[in-house]
């Protein structure tokens, strides 16, 4: 029997967001319903609303989202009803060359539900990153469901989904940041911040937080910076060098997604250090650099989606060391707030007010 539940949908270019009623269909063979606890508000949500990723419409919001599953469709076999998951928008093929070459980070055939959820009036629904988890009830891909442990806050596990997750991964898996390693951040909202977060766990001597708001410089030295800079009034370049003995630090993440803030990045670094496009740029972008420093200045330039995560490797593991109190994640959600709130969490993401709002059910 398909389902009627609230959710938040974007139905038109730019129009506000609206709470409705849809449907979701019994999970299909190899498909999961997910009741949903906890759901952050990330830019992605907002930029489907103003219709930067596609014209698909009406889209059903929300992706950084845990829950438990409530049923599961023929010839699943990793989740069962009543388990704890994070929902993930990396479900691996396993068939795929990457995949086959024993890297499912680089999968390019991961699975969505086949069904679509729509509107009462049938009309077809198109779900953020192929999850939409503003909504009492998802369906997904059994493999979206990553099954961590249940003793953690759902508000909190949640926002492994997607930004907190891009910005841990930049840090320790595209980074391979190590101990002792010099890192600076550019940008330290909440993907920066966890890159941030990252650096420390993975045992970074120094962390320099680099931003234009003084608050999220405030914000980032709890998460673990040893020093901030703001770009506004310092050169970010010069500041990371002195900073780093004249050397430029071993990892610079960029997690704006500009071109300026690129190229600080890129001179910020050491001579063979790497530098991690994390920040997500926009289609008219472009980068123009000298191409001698490209050359002589060696090292590594990597982009880093999702932080290269592989959900079923990183997610319990980041979730036990957060309940071993060793990676503070709820130090990232700013505030809860309920399912009719999210256009106003636009507006506070917009000025740059929170980390995360997490809507929870
Ligand atoms: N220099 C330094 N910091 C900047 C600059 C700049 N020129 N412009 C903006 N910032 C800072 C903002 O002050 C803010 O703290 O970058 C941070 C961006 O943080 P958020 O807006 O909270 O965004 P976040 O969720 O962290 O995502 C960052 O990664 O996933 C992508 O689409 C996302 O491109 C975005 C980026
Ligand atoms: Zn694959
Ligand atoms: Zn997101």
């Amino acid at each position: 029997m398909a389902q009627q539940v609230k959710a938040v949908i974007a139905r038109a270019k730019g129009a506000p967001v609206e709470v409705t009623t849809i449907v979701v269909p019994d999970p299909g063979p190899g498909e999961a319903v997910v009741r949903i606890q906890a759901c952050g508000v990330c830019h992605t949500d907002l930029h489907y609303r103003e219709g930067g990723i596609n014209d698909e419409f009406p889209f059903l919001l929300g992706h950084e989202a845990a829950g438990i599953v409530e049923s599961v469709g023929e010839g699943v076999t990793e989740v069962e009803p009543g388990d704890f998951v994070v929902l993930n928008w990396r479900a691996v093929c396993g068939q795929c060359r990457a995949c086959k070459r024993g890297r499912p980070q680089y999968c390019f055939n991961t699975h969505n539900a086949k069904q679509k959820m729509t509107l009462l009036d049938g009309t077809e629904l198109s779900p953020a990153l192929g999850i939409g988890a503003f909504a009492e009830k998802t369906l997904v891909a059994a493999g979206q469901c990553t099954k961590v442990d249940p003793a953690a806050e759902p508000a909190v596990a949640g926002l492994l989904g997607c930004g907190v997750m891009a910005g841990l991964g930049a840090a320790i898996n595209t980074g391979s940041v190590g101990r002792g390693d010099t890192v600076a951040v550019i940008g330290c909202g909440g993907v920066g911040g966890a890159a941030v977060m990252g650096s420390r766990l993975a045992g970074a001597s120094k962390i320099i937080a680099v931003d234009i708001d003084d608050r999220k410089l405030e914000t980032a030295r709890k998460l673990g910076a040893t020093h901030t800079v703001n770009s506004r009034t310092t050169d970010p370049v010069e500041a990371i060098r002195e900073l780093t003995g004249g050397n430029g630090a071993d990892v610079v993440v960029e997690a704006v997604g500009r071109p300026e803030t690129y190229k600080q990045a890129f001179y910020a670094r050491d001579l063979a250090g790497t530098v991690v496009l994390v920040g997500v740029p926009t289609p008219e972008m472009t980068l123009e650099l000298p191409l001698l420093d490209v050359f002589g200045r060696g090292g590594a330039l990597k982009s880093s989606w999702y932080g290269d995560c592989l959900p079923t490797r990183d997610f319990p593991m980041l979730i036990d060391l957060y309940l071993q109190g060793r990676l503070d994640l709820g130090a990232f959600v700013t505030e809860t707030i309920e399912l009719d709130a999210v256009e106003q969490a636009f507006e506070r993401m917009h000025h740059g007010d929170v980390l995360r709002s997490v809507v929870v059910f």
